[in-house]
């Protein structure tokens, strides 16, 4: 069985998307893989809910338990490696991982970043993309490497750049795009596997 671990540490509204599409999809028999557990930094984070009523395996890995960067990473790893993982999904997983980390699972992990990456790496996108004056902002799925937000693109979507739009009416507009990008992206990855 090809697991998939997906890091969370808010809504979950990416993972749950993962894990509906999964399901439609009949990822099981289609690619012999599931949706193997979901790992937060937060205890608080919503989408753990969601997890459990889903039936599916929940940790709780606190970054503020740790004193270093790498010792939070090592717990996380810890974690992650009980369920032998094909692929590490980070679905508003709002931690920089350490380079050993990256190195770990160099290849099969994958990062959502809410613009057209090159562009706007890091924070605040949607804001930047506003006051640029993009006509035109988007998502981007990507292999994580060791620079923050790089790494090889997966999948991408546009979407416009209204006039009238704020931060959260972009991040909404773009946000329903990712629900379908990224188990695009895990779909596309697990057919070749
Ligand atoms: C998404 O916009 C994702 O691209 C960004 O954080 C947000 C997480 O949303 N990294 P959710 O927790 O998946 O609902």
């Amino acid at each position: 069985m090809k697991n998939i671990v997906i890091l969370i540490s808010g809504t979950g509204s990416n993972m749950a998307a993962i894990v509906r599409t999964a399901r439609q999809e009949g990822w099981q028999d289609k690619f012999g893989a599931r949706v193997a557990a979901v790992i937060s930094n937060k205890a608080e984070a919503g989408g753990l809910a969601f997890a459990r009523e889903q039936g599916l395996a929940t940790a709780v890995v606190d970054h503020k338990g740790h004193a270093s960067r790498e010792a939070f990473d090592a717990a996380l790893a810890a974690e992650i490696d009980r369920h032998q993982p094909a692929l590490v999904v980070l679905a508003g997983f709002m931690r920089i991982l350490s380079h050993g980390f990256v190195a770990r699972y160099a290849g099969r992990l994958l990062n959502i970043h809410p613009s057209l990456l090159p562009a706007f790496p890091g924070l605040h996108t949607h804001q930047r993309a506003i006051e640029a004056g993009c006509r035109f902002a988007g998502a981007t799925v990507h292999q994580v490497t060791a620079e923050l937000d790089h790494g090889p693109i997966l999948e991408q979507a546009v979407v416009p750049v209204l006039p009238d739009d704020t931060a959260e009416t972009l991040a909404a507009r773009v946000l329903t795009q990712e629900h379908l990008i990224y188990p695009r992206a895990i779909a596309g990855l697990l057919s070749k596997m």
